[in-house]
């Protein structure tokens, strides 16, 4: 059976180091609930001494959320340790997390220490943090910054100080793929207790290589993948658990490593972290994102719709997600156009379908996404049963504060092209006038509506009339993204039904 990879969510503290990302105690209990949904191993659930909130979440997840273990991040400071220690007592699984720098640049500038002074620190904090739990975590910070020997002496010091897991970061993303596979490697081979210890590694994604490196970590021995919902954290981010634990599923081929996570409450997972911390998800992000199973150009549509694994790796099912999305838009082509009509129950000649593609793709080179409510419209406005006697070919019209409001339109009748212009008390109005000089038929607009049938800046316009003539009332649609246009197609729709009538 292939190898387990535990997976250590920090999204509730690394990920809410994010710039503008700060949950409240009780955020930060929900999102947990659903990451034990989501069958993560660990949740660190916070920094308990950062802040007395981030202590009182990381408290109320350790007494509410039962499965996976509840971790809380220190310093190499014992009150840090203490408050760690002292949050998660309630949790049946409790992990303490502490870290240090140990980076030629973190040693000089930051902790003012010398490389002796922090291997002590870190083996004393390790065996302190022991007194209050039986699993300690411990960090290097900036691991993939610091010279290799000195950081297996710090690694080896701390196994033998106590230490369960041992984590190695690459804090400010700086490591490359190989590279960072290599010093995995190395520290497997030259540490010689290295055995006795969950090794661990956490990537943030300053140059975008969170994932890969983790992956190259994975092949080299790591067995913990520290990571973050919709891969959120300090600065550009962490390794993002969605990609990597789809990653193995999808490469199971490859890797031939799992994970415990329920996949099918990933989606479910992204959406809560992202409407709590009120970060939003890029449409083209893997897995998640918005355009993740959607597909638009015409070729790919074809595709999918005679064998879904032509443009799909995986399904949107086995993330939660119902279905994968044929999108129409310019793109799109007849085969998805067709399919789409079909499912709305339209099934058209060929002659019709022609006709209702094409004003399709006149319509979405105005509109980026065609919805089902717009092809409704289409195949109403355009399949039409009523003979068009008047054929709307152009209109014009001016209005403003200061002008008068005039319409200038072409009709053809039978043919023969018709020009005029009228003024109006405003564009439609006018429009409507110089339509009745053109076809002579007087009748009386007694009621206008306008409405979007769809949403967006670029929504179509829905304009029903209706007008009198005698005893006759009649009733005329048209739909067009310019208001202007919908008002004459449908004041032309009802002229044309009453020519039919009379
Ligand atoms: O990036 C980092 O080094 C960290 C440690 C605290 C693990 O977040
Ligand atoms: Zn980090």
């Amino acid at each position: 059976m292939a190898e387990r990879i535990i997976i250590f969510d920090t999204t509730l503290r690394d990920g809410e180091q994010s710039p503008g990302a700060s949950l409240s105690a009780g955020e930060k209990l929900e999102i947990a609930r659903q990451l034990a949904r989501l069958k993560v191993d660990v949740i660190e659930a916070g920094f308990p001494a950062s802040s007395p909130g981030d202590f009182e979440g990381v408290r109320l997840i350790a007494q509410k959320v039962k499965g996976p273990v509840i971790a809380g991040l220190a310093r190499c400071i014992r009150k840090d340790i203490d408050s760690a220690a002292e949050a998660l007592k309630p949790a049946k699984r409790r992990r303490i997390h502490v870290f240090l720098a140990t980076s030629a640049v973190h040693r000089k500038y930051k902790l003012k220490k010398a490389k002796q002074e922090i291997l002590k620190l870190a083996v004393e904090s390790v065996k302190y943090a022991r007194k209050f739990a039986d699993d300690v975590e411990f960090s290097p910070e900036d691991a993939s910054r610091t010279e290799p020997e000195y950081l297996c002496r710090v690694v080896q010091a701390v196994i033998s100080a106590g230490a369960t897991v041992v984590n190695i970061p690459d804090t400010v993303g700086y490591a490359t793929t190989i590279e960072f596979g290599q010093l995995i490697k190395r520290i497997k081979s030259r540490v010689p207790n290295i055995k006795k210890v969950i090794l661990s590694i956490h990537c943030h994604n300053d140059l975008g290589l969170a994932t890969a490196n983790t992956l190259a970590a994975i092949e080299n021995g790591a067995r913990q993948v520290e990571c973050t919902v919709n891969g959120i954290g300090e600065r550009a981010g962490n390794a993002s658990l969605e990609e990597i634990v789809m990653i193995l599923k999808t490469r199971k081929d490859f890797f031939k490593f799992r994970t415990g996570v329920k996949t099918e409450e990933i989606i479910k997972t992204s959406r809560l972290v992202s409407t709590l911390t009120g970060i939003h998800i890029q449409p083209n992000k893997a897995i998640v994102g918005d355009n993740a199973f959607r597909h638009e150009a015409g070729i790919h549509q074809d595709g999918m719709l005679k064998e879904k694994t032509t443009y799909e790796i995986m399904s949107p099912e086995t993330i939660g997600l119902k279905e994968s999305k044929l999108v129409l838009g310019k793109h799109s082509g007849r085969h998805a156009f067709k399919k789409r009509l079909l499912d709305l129950g339209y099934e058209l000649s060929e002659k019709d379908l022609v006709k209702a593609f094409d004003r399709f793709k006149r319509l979405a080179d105005k509109k980026k996404e065609i919805y089902d409510e717009d092809l409704t419209a289409i195949i109403e406005d355009e399949i039409s049963v009523v003979p068009e006697t008047f054929k709307l070919l152009y209109i014009h019209t001016t209005s403003g504060t200061q002008t008068v409001p005039t319409a200038t339109v072409r009709l053809e009748k039978r043919g023969k092209v018709i020009q005029d212009a009228a003024c109006g008390d405003g564009p439609v109005d006018a429009a409507y006038k110089t339509i009745d000089r053109i076809t002579g038929l007087g009748a009386k607009l007694i009621d206008y509506s306008l409405r979007a049938v769809t949403s967006g800046k670029d929504a179509l316009g829905e304009v029903t009339v209706k007008i009198r003539k005698g005893e006759r009332t009649i009733t005329g649609r048209g739909t067009s993204t310019d208001i202007i246009e919908a008002s004459a197609k449908a004041y032309v729709n009802a002229v044309n039904k009453l020519v039919v009538k009379k």
